[in-house]
């Protein structure tokens, strides 16, 4: 299977947010060999959210290990002019990059450079913002991702009205590109994301906060009918 058609799926994609650091690569290793295909990886700049994460280093770091079994890396940009960071997120291993579409005026411009770099491209909107943000980019994106949270925190309650957008984004898009939910995910609200027309279930304190990161997964995988 291409990477490309591991987004078009229905998949849990853990977030390593939640993840010990000091450990990282064997908690990624216990969520592959659980199934787990799609790794999120989440970058924020301390402006367009509050908090500072991770950058290329780490995706740099994860690629060889996601590459082994098949595996994308999922790189959701909270920063605020990605088109000025595409570059340096796709040398270093991003095979998918979702960027936001509060941060930048030029929307279709980084589509556009996520696109030329070759790795597939992500636009996402906050809780806030109306899906027609989207509705000009719905042709040339592989991915929408409607936060189920604000941006910036694992942990977070999922915002239930949450499940109405999804269903408005799924009718923009149309079959034709990933959407994605991030945020409160877990076995409960797996299944009613899906249902709405979310196929990827972005997972953080639900997997790696618990202390069997893999039967975590699995556990929100089935309730997801996931893979
Ligand atoms: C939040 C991040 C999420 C985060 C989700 O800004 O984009 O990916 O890891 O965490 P949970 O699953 O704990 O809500
Ligand atoms: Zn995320």
């Amino acid at each position: 299977m291409s990477r490309g058609d591991l987004l078009r799926d229905v998949r849990v994609a853990p977030s390593i947010l939640s993840a010990d650091f000091a450990r990282l690569g064997e908690q990624v290793a216990e969520v592959l060999a659980a199934g787990a295909r799609v790794i999120h990886v989440d970058v924020m700049d301390g402006h367009f959210v509050p908090p500072i994460t991770i950058g290329p280093l780490v995706v740099a770091a994860l690629r060889e290990q996601v590459e082994q079994v098949g595996g994308l890396l999922d790189v959701h940009l909270m920063i605020e002019r990605p088109e000025r960071h595409v570059d340096d997120f796709v040398k270093a291993g991003a095979h998918s990059v979702t960027f936001h579409a509060e941060a930048t005026p030029h929307v279709a411009y980084t589509a556009s450079l996520v696109r030329e770099s070759g790795a597939s491209v992500g636009v996402a909107i906050n809780p806030a913002t109306p899906v027609g943000a989207l509705a000009e980019v719905a042709g040339v994106i592989d991915l929408a991702l409607c936060m189920t949270v604000n941006p910036g925190w694992g942990g977070q309650p999922f915002i239930e009205h949450s499940l109405e957008k999804v269903e408005r984004l799924r009718n923009i898009l149309g079959d034709g590109a990933a959407l994605q939910v991030d945020g409160g995910i877990d076995p409960r609200t797996a299944p009613p994301c899906r249902a709405a027309g979310a196929n990827l279930l972005v997972a953080g304190s639900a997997v790696f906060g618990s202390p069997d990161p893999a039967g975590a997964y699995r556990a929100i995988a089935e309730a997801a009918g996931a893979l």
